[in-house]
């Protein structure tokens, strides 16, 4: 089973951090409290956000997007993770390219996209 993240967005400037040990203290930011991301899991009812997971030749493809995810300044996926019980992978993607990365492929492990409208959204394998 794949480790658990808990994301935390400021609702005023949208900073994001990720905490590896969570023991409930309140983070802040902005001077408010930073709110918890729920990860959503969308299908194909939306088709901009559900995560497609090929797994080929040992490497994981990630896309986010049946159709695919919009890349504008502001509408876009701007991180994907990979998350395993060992480890934590992160992909960065830059303004305007597609959303999408490409991983050593595993057994088990849950993929997060955070999307800077939308929110974060979530799928296992
Ligand atoms: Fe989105």
């Amino acid at each position: 089973m794949a480790k658990k993240l808990h994301f935390y967005r400021c609702p005023i400037c949208h900073s994001m951090v990720d905490v590896i040990h969570d023991e409930g203290h309140s983070l802040h930011c902005c001077e408010t409290e930073m709110q918890l991301l729920i990860p959503r899991t969308a299908d194909e009812r939306d088709p901009n956000h559900e995560i497609v997971l090929t797994h080929r030749s040992g490497l994981l493809y990630v896309k986010v997007g049946s159709k695919p995810h919009p890349q504008s300044e502001e509408h876009q996926i701007t991180t994907l993770f990979l998350v395993t019980k060992d480890h934590t992978r992160r992909h960065d993607i830059r303004k305007g390219t597609p959303a999408s990365a490409v991983f050593s492929d595993t057994d088990h492990g849950d993929v997060y996209a955070y999307c800077n409208k939308e929110g974060l959204f979530k799928a296992s394998f």
